[in-house]
């Protein structure tokens, strides 16, 4: 089976602290690395990742082409409809990652990403039509995104839309979208409901239902992820894993839910399919190669495989 991930490829420039600097202060880094990301990008490489027939649609500049293209083609990704923008710079972010919590703080420059026209989307309509799955994040253009999440809705295909970084979207952009994936700030964002209990995502989830998409799955970090469809809601308890590096969580969970339904998976086993990838993905360093491939996430469901979903 195929999946399309429209979006966004940068560079990252990660640097290792063991606490946050203060607005004003400079502290001392314990560590730099560049590594490949954005969330398009490591979206699409967790997919190609798991195995999946994955195509990357987005823009990189000039500068940092080969590198980029080649880590796709490594990973299994089809790069026929990524378009070098000699114009802007590839997109990047750096990345500050606080080695102690595993947490991070994060400053994009979307260079070439922003320039992502409807005709790229055309372009790559082969990819598209092939899919089952697309897969749409917030580091393009909206309009972009509602230009995809509409031709690809009208085309049958199921479009999942990881609403990330947080923002606001045009009310008729939620009719084209199957299934939304927000974190709790996002969910907070698009719904104007403040997600600090498992109450309150579920009222969350119940808003974006009623705002026009078919199911909602709210992420809540360490706290794991709950399920809203029409008529019921689950609460996916998060796998206890020893954290090192947060960044990407939220891609690999995209990445293993897109993978599981392009394969005919339920989306009930599906967001399981999220939440293990997002566990296994914050146990390493990297948002792309922290990632992991089929046989690890099989390993991982076959250890956990007493894990309970909760009906709520
Ligand atoms: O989700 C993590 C990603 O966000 C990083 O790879 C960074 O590039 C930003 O897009």
């Amino acid at each position: 089976m195929t999946v399309t991930v429209v979006g966004s490829i940068h560079v990252d420039f990660y640097i290792k602290v063991d606490r946050f600097p203060l607005v004003g202060e400079t502290i001392m880094g314990r560590g730099f690395h560049i590594s490949p990301g954005g969330k398009g990008a490591n979206q699409a490489v967790g997919c190609g990742k798991l195995g999946e027939k994955t195509f990357i649609v987005g823009r990189i500049g000039e500068d940092f082409s080969e590198y980029i293209l080649n880590n796709f083609r490594n990973a299994g990704v089809k790069t026929d409809f990524v378009k070098i923008d000699v114009e802007h710079n590839t997109g990047v972010a750096f990345v500050i990652l606080n080695t102690v919590t595993g947490q991070n703080m994060i400053i994009i420059d979307p260079g070439a990403d922003y320039w992502i026209t409807q005709k790229d989307v055309d372009d790559a309509l082969e990819a598209i039509l092939d899919s089952q799955v697309i897969l749409l994040q917030l580091e393009i253009p909206i309009k972009i995104n509602l230009y995809v999440a509409q031709l690809a809705y009208s085309k049958g295909k199921t479009v999942i839309l990881n609403p990330a970084p947080a923002a606001d979207l045009p009310q008729e952009i939620f009719r084209y979208i199957n299934i939304i994936t927000p974190n709790r700030v996002e969910a907070s964002q698009l719904t104007g409901i403040e997600v600090r209990d498992l109450d309150t995502a579920i009222k969350a989830g119940r808003k974006l239902i009623e705002k026009g998409v078919a199911y909602s799955i709210i992420t809540l970090g360490s706290h794991g992820s709950i399920l809203v469809t029409p008529d019921k809601s689950l609460y996916y308890p998060s796998f206890k894993v020893d954290v090192v590096d947060t960044t990407g969580a939220g891609d690999a969970f995209n990445a293993g839910l897109t993978v599981a339904l392009s394969q005919g998976y339920s989306i009930e086993e599906a967001v399981k399919w999220g939440n293990a990838c997002a566990a296994l993905k914050i146990t390493r360093i990297g948002a792309q190669s922290g990632l992991p491939n089929k046989h690890e996430l099989e390993e991982f469901m076959e250890k956990h495989k007493d894990y309970r979903v909760k009906s709520l």
